[in-house]
């Protein structure tokens, strides 16, 4: 019923945007006429977030339509008055990744009175009800193929052990941390419990592991005490649970300076391009690849289903719940990456040249 509603409005938008243009006072120059798409990003800083938007934004107008495509440098003020902006100069539907989920909530509102549709993109909006979608990769899938990875190669069903582990998982304001942890945990607790599995540092609720803004350097700043108050002796470290990427560089700029034994087992997120580097040197032992090119590409299709009033494609109805209640989601399946596969996976695909990870 409400989606119906949504695309009546939105038939009526189109019309209106036909008729008028897309107006406002975006700096985005298109001569396309299918109507204006806000794509708000949290940062420039990290490698994911510029090939998401960039993708997006060449998808979105190869499709015909107007984009207004924003960076925030992870500042949550920037991000909303950048969406504001958005509501303002004539968008007709906002994609965002936001910088913090529980933080658009009023902002949003907004768009909910001029009936403009939002799609959470990769992380879940949190507490509002105008989160029409969201489009991820499998975020519980992501946590559960990195602790699997390392169960598969400590072989934790039938080594001895025991093997020591430190974990790190990401900013406890993205949702998606929450659970990459949960699903990487999932698979590692009951060896934790058995003590088949070590952490020394004693550090491993979700809140002590966690990093703010998923910073490299936080991360490393971390991993130097765990290392002076633990491994400083030549115990040896078999393996870091990583959520992401960022995460793992910082824990790995960190072995290197400080540890002395031999190379843990190490897992990431993004097949950012240091980390593919570092998984070649032989310094970080996997990451998960998120294709954005299909993360674009579904969301584009989204967007035009909604924009053309119909509903958009989605697979599940039934995991993330924003508070407000079950946001139709479509999630894309992630995929482990590791020396053994990466050619296939990043250079034969396209997505990388060769030359990117000299
Ligand atoms: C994304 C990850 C990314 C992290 C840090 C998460 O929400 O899903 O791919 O590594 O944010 O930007």
């Amino acid at each position: 019923m409400k989606r119906k509603l949504l695309g009546l409005v939105l038939s009526v938008a189109m019309v209106a945007t036909m008729l008028t243009g897309c107006g406002g006072a975006s700096s985005t120059s298109s001569s396309a006429n299918a109507g204006k798409v806000g794509v708000a990003m949290p940062t420039k800083d990290l490698q994911r977030w510029n090939q998401d938007g960039s993708n997006m934004e060449a998808q979105l107008k190869e499709a015909g339509y107007e984009v207004d495509l924003q960076y925030a440098s992870n500042d949550i003020a920037t991000q909303v008055s950048q969406i504001e902006n958005m509501i303002n100069s004539g968008c007709k539907l906002l994609v965002i990744a936001s910088i913090d989920g529980d933080s658009l909530g009023t902002v949003l509102e907004q768009a909910k009175e001029k009936d403009i549709p939002v799609i959470a993109y990769d992380r879940l909006i949190m507490n509002s009800d105008a989160v029409s979608y969201y489009a991820t990769f499998d975020n519980y899938m992501v946590g559960t193929k990195q602790g699997e990875y390392i169960k598969e190669k400590l072989d934790l069903d039938n080594a001895a052990g025991p093997f020591n582990i430190e974990i790190t998982t990401g900013d406890p304001g993205d949702n998606n941390a929450r659970y990459f942890y949960g699903g990487a945990m999932d698979v590692l607790r009951p060896y934790i419990e058995s003590g088949k599995l070590v952490v020394k540092s004693g550090q491993i609720d979700f809140e002590t592991v966690a990093t703010a803004n998923w910073s490299t350097e936080t991360a490393q700043a971390r991993m130097d005490a765990i290392i002076s108050a633990n491994y400083a002796d030549g115990t040896k470290l078999d393996a870091c649970l990583c959520s992401n990427d960022s995460t793992a560089l910082g824990v790995e700029n960190s072995l290197e300076a400080n540890y002395t034994g031999e190379w843990p087992i190490i897992t990431g997120q993004d097949c950012d391009i240091a980390n593919v580097k570092n998984m070649i040197a032989g310094k970080q032992s996997m990451s998960i690849f998120k294709d954005t090119r299909t993360l674009a590409s579904k969301v584009v299709e989204m967007v035009d289903a909604i924009m053309k009033g119909g509903e958009a494609p989605v697979n599940d109805t039934e995991t993330y719940d924003n508070g407000t209640g079950v946001i139709p989601s479509y999630l894309c399946e992630p995929v482990f990456a590791d020396t053994s596969n990466y050619k296939e996976l990043l250079i034969d695909s396209g997505y990388y040249k060769e030359s990117d990870l000299q």
